[in-house]
C-alpha cells in the first residue's frame, strides 16, 4: 500500500491522509498546478494558510483536480495576528470565499501568538475567542476538524480547559534535528494528531552529512529519510515542494527506518536554519 492512501483517524472520526503537500512558497500564480500535479500523482492532503497568499490558487488546484471533492483533505490556517472572535469569524468565511470551497477539512490557529510577537506575550484570551469562531463554524458544517499550530503543552491546556472541541490537530515544527519528543507525548495523551510541518526542515537538512550517510545505507533520499522519519514518529508529514519529481520521490517512502536509526534521528540536533533563521517558526524559542 503506497503511503498515499494511509490515513490517520482524527478523534471526532475523521481520516487525514498521512502525508499531505505543503504550500508555504507556492506563488498564487504557480499553486492550482502545484495541486493539480499532487493529485495526479496521489496525494490527497494538502496544506494552505491565510498567510502564505495561495489560498486562491490552491483552491482553484483543488476544484480542477478531477477529483472527488469529498476524497481531498484540505487545510488552512486562521492567520496568527487574528485573536478577536469577529475577526476570526469574517476572515474564516474569507478563506472559503478565497478557496472558492464550500467547507475545510481542518482549520488551525497559525500559532497562538501574532508573528511579531512569537512566544511573547500572554494571548490566552484571544485564542480562546479565535477557537471560539473556530468551534462555531466547525458545528455549522464549513470546517470538518479545527485545530492549532505552534502550540505549546500550556496553549493547548488553555484550549482544553476553556474550549468546547478538544484540538483534533497539533501542527508543529518536527525534522531529524527538532523533535519535540515531549509536546508530542502530550500531544498524543489528548488524542490531538500532531502534523510534521517543514520535515526536510525547509531544505537545511540537505547540508547535513550524517543524514546523508543514514540515508544512503537505506539507498533513499535525505528527503525521503526525513519524511520516512516523521511517519514513523506517528505523525502526519507535510513536505513542500512544487516539483513533481519531488512530489513523487517524497512519497515514495515505503521502507523502514531501524529502532537504532530513529534513535539516532530523535537525538539528532540540528536547527540551524540558514538565510530562513529570521522566521519566527525557525527562532528556538
Ligand atoms: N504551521 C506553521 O507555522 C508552518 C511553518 C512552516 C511550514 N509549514 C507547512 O509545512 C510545509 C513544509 O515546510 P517548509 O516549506 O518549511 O519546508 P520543507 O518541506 O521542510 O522543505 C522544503 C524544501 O525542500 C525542498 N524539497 C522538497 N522535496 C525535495 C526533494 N525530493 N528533493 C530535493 N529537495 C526537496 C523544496 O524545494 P523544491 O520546492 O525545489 O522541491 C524546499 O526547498 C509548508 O509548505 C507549510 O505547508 C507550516
Amino acid at each position: 500500500m503506497s503511503i498515499l492512501t494511509e490515513t490517520y483517524s482524527l478523534s471526532n472520526g475523521v481520516n487525514i491522509p498521512k502525508l499531505g503537500l505543503g504550500t508555504w512558497f507556492i506563488d498564487d500564480a504557480e499553486a492550482a498546478a502545484a495541486v493539480r500535479a499532487a493529485v495526479e500523482i496521489g496525494y490527497r492532503n494538502i496544506d494552505t494558510a491565510q498567510a502564505y497568499g495561495n489560498e486562491r490558487g490552491v483552491g482553484e488546484g483543488v476544484r480542477t483536480a478531477g477529483v472527488r471533492r469529498e476524497d481531498l483533505f484540505v487545510s488552512t490556517k486562521l492567520a496568527a495576528e487574528i485573536k478577536d472572535h469577529d475577526t476570526a469569524v469574517a476572515e474564516i468565511d474569507g478563506s472559503l470565499a478565497k478557496l472558492g470551497l464550500d467547507y475545510v477539512d481542518l482549520m488551525l490557529i497559525h500559532s497562538p501568538q501574532p508573528w511579531d510577537d512569537f512566544r511573547g506575550g500572554d494571548y490566552a484570551e484571544g485564542n480562546l475567542e479565535a477557537w471560539r469562531a473556530l468551534e462555531e463554524a466547525h458545528r455549522a458544517g464549513k470546517i470538518r476538524s479545527i485545530g492549532v499550530s505552534n502550540f505549546l503543552q500550556s496553549d493547548v491546556e488553555n484550549i482544553l480547559a476553556r474550549g468546547t472541541v478538544v484540538p483534533h490537530v497539533n501542527q508543529i515544527l518536527v525534522h531529524a534535528g527538532n523533535t519535540p519528543s515531549e509536546l508530542i507525548a502530550y500531544c498524543d495523551s489528548k488524542d490531538i494528531v500532531v502534523e510534521s510541518y517543514s520535515p526536510i526542515a525547509h531544505g537545511e537538512i540537505l547540508k547535513n552529512r550524517d543524514v546523508a550517510a543514514l540515508a544512503a545505507n537505506y539507498d533513499v533520499s535525505v528527503p525521503q529519510l526525513c519524511i520516512r522519519y516523521t511517519l514513523q514518529l506517528g505523525t502526519v508529514s507535510l513536505p513542500k515542494t512544487a516539483n513533481p519529481d519531488h512530489m513523487r520521490s517524497n512519497a515514495s517512502v515505503d521502507f523502514v527506518i531501524s529502532d537504532a536509526d530513529m534513535k539516532a534521528l530523535r537525538d539528532l540536533d540540528e536547527r540551524d536554519y540558514g538565510d530562513s533563521s529570521a522566521f519566527p517558526v525557525y527562532s528556538g524559542k
